[in-house]
């Protein structure tokens, strides 16, 4: 076989195999290997059957090392819009599934993993691509003096944005952007997402009366949409994904992270601290307060959040389920161990196994800032 079908073929066997192994049930591996040859020798890539594809896309979230979540890998379902983005046109029908993503898995708050796979790239044709890195992104709109409303992480795909035409209204710290979509081989185009396709929580603290004053809030859904989905050596690059929340994402990080939204100063001065001397502590007082804000605030919208001792916990018990089932769980600590109270977490007192394995979520080189 020649160089590129063998690329394909190597690991189109590995990944037939693990299924095989996994699903008895799926019927002769030699016949369907047998089929996938022929396929490849023909049209140089070959089609997965949908099992195959919900499967493997399971398998992509279990092998994810930089996931503390995938206790429930097996429950994650798989919407098959194959059919979707061969051609440069199929643009704003992806957006409008991308929609249809999001309702469904946020599902009134009780959030369902869910993945929505487009048409894979195959020989002289790249597939579609979603450009913005989450189908809900806060817009980051750098002034002329280099401070930016909004969340700086963004101003890249802003600009992208505004760039491609976008008109913004009023410019507040929480626009959320336009999805930004193109169809296999066409440029990329604007989708404004429709309202009732984005839950937010407003976070309020169950002490502090933040809300009135301060307009925090953040999306009910992390929906990561720039990586490709790798399967038996086929690249799906639009498959968007996603889980739920564990509340340090958004308390410890989104919300805290001096180049995000660097709230700790002032949540530090509405709690009154010293914010002179880094021995107060103010840092560390503030981040708890801000995460206590995040958790109560997406409890009372009745939205599914984890928090970070309860899922440490649970992906101790993935670890032993998946040993009873003589396999391996790679893990990558430096983003396993939850971004404050490491120490008190039991995921932190350990080291694991990094070793990457396939299918797998692969990022193939960032759009935008
Ligand atoms: N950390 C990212 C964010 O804050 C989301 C990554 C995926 N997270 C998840 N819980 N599935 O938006």
């Amino acid at each position: 076989m020649r160089g590129e079908r063998a690329e394909v073929w190597r690991p189109a066997v590995e990944f037939l195999r693990l299924y095989h192994r996994e699903q008895p049930d799926a019927g002769s591996l030699e016949d369907r290997l047998a089929e996938v040859r022929a396929e490849l020798d023909d049209t140089g890539t070959y089609r997965h059957t949908g099992e195959e594809l919900a499967f493997g896309a399971r398998v992509a979230w279990r092998n994810s090392n930089r996931c503390i979540g995938r206790l429930y890998w097996r429950s994650l379902q798989v919407r098959d819009l194959r059919h979707l983005g061969d051609g440069a046109g199929d643009a704003a029908a992806i957006a409008k599934e991308c929609a249809a993503h999001l309702r469904i898995a946020t599902n009134g708050g009780r959030i369902r993993p869910l993945i929505s796979v487009f048409a894979p790239a195959a020989p002289g044709r790249p597939g579609p691509r979603i450009h913005s890195d989450q189908l809900i992104r806060y817009a980051g709109y750098r002034d002329r003096d280099g401070r930016v409303t909004g969340d700086p992480l963004n101003t890249g795909l802003t600009d992208l944005a505004l760039g491609l035409g976008w008109r913004p209204g009023e410019r507040t710290p929480f626009d959320v952007l336009p999805l930004i979509v193109r169809g296999a081989g066409g440029a990329p185009r604007l989708f404004p997402l429709p309202q009732d396709a984005v839950l937010e929580v407003p976070l309020d603290h169950p002490e502090q009366p933040w809300s009135e004053q301060w307009g925090l809030r953040w999306h009910a859904v992390p929906a990561v949409s720039d990586m490709c989905l790798e399967i038996g050596g086929i690249c799906y690059p639009a498959a968007p994904f996603n889980g739920w929340y564990m509340g340090t994402e958004i308390g410890a990080r989104n919300l805290a992270d001096t180049d995000r939204y660097d709230l700790l100063p002032r949540v530090a001065g509405s709690l009154g601290l010293d914010t002179g001397t880094d021995r107060s502590l103010w840092k560390d007082r503030a981040l708890v307060e801000l995460n206590r804000a995040v958790l109560h605030s997406f409890d009372r919208a009745g939205v599914t959040m984890a928090d970070h001792h309860t899922e440490s916990r649970r992906f101790l018990q993935h670890i032993a389920r998946e040993g009873q089932k003589g396999r391996q769980v790679g893990a990558d600590w430096s983003w396993i161990v939850p971004p404050m109270s490491g120490a008190a977490t039991p995921v932190f007192h350990r080291t694991y196994d990094a070793t990457e394995r396939t299918p797998a979520f692969v990022r193939h080189g960032r759009t935008t800032g």
